[in-house]
């Protein structure tokens, strides 16, 4: 989707003057124009490629832990079988497949798209099986921030505060300014820096796209190169 038709009925001019860097936002959309960007489907394709073989072919997955922090597969120490993965996302743990626009050619051309008004980003996916998943707490990401909402509903929680030095606050160390439901084909924008939460409130799919500032990163996105026959 090409970026006015994702700002409208905003607009880039008014999202540049007004909001970009500053405020939260949302659009709601009467259908989901989302829907082909990332489906169960491929989920369940993806993860059902988990420790097949001696290729890493699952390098992306992260999850929430019970605890609240973060499993990466490619970095942190711990290795997990594909049952225990499996017993974590029953029991709520959501799903991170970061770096995952070239899973697909929506989200690669959507990337695209954005890098004409961003510098580089990419795609994280964000999965819950089920409401009340687990989910991070409290945080600031550290580049601006477009949420497309493919499945499910979840509710977001935005704080007044922008980070300072103080990545992690308590609840109690800030305000919360707006609490929004998201459903399907919904977007939202959180500008880097502003302190935000979720909530799942059914089994759900979101997609982060995250970009750089325009010019701080070298590298080029190649194209999408059609190889069908
Ligand atoms: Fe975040």
């Amino acid at each position: 989707m090409k970026f006015e038709d994702l700002l409208n009925p905003i607009g880039v001019e008014k999202f540049n003057d007004e909001l970009k860097g500053k405020k939260a936002f949302y659009i709601k959309s009467a259908k989901n124009i989302f829907k082909d960007y990332y489906s169960w489907k491929e989920l369940d394709n993806y993860l059902n490629q988990y420790r097949i073989g001696s290729w890493d072919r699952t390098p992306q997955l992260q999850m929430v832990m019970p605890s609240g922090r973060k499993w990466c597969k490619k970095k942190s120490q711990k290795h997990r079988d594909r049952e225990e993965i499996l017993d974590l996302w029953n029991q709520g743990s959501s799903i991170i497949l970061t770096l995952s626009e070239f899973l697909n050619e929506t989200m690669w051309k959507q990337c695209q798209e954005f890098e004409k008004h961003y510098g580089i980003g990419q795609a994280n996916i964000y999965c819950s099986k089920q409401a009340k998943a687990k989910t991070f707490p409290i945080h600031a990401d550290s580049t601006d921030n477009f949420l497309f909402h493919v499945r499910g509903k979840i509710r977001w929680y935005i704080y007044e505060e922008f980070v300072t030095n103080n990545y992690h606050p308590k609840e109690e160390d800030v305000t919360v300014s707006r609490i929004i439901e998201l459903d399907e084909g919904d977007l939202l924008y959180i500008p880097k820096g502003l302190f935000h939460r979720v909530e799942t409130l059914s089994p759900r799919i979101s997609i982060s796209f995250h970009f750089q500032e325009k010019g701080k990163h070298p590298y080029k996105r190649n194209d999408w190169y059609d190889w069908k026959p």
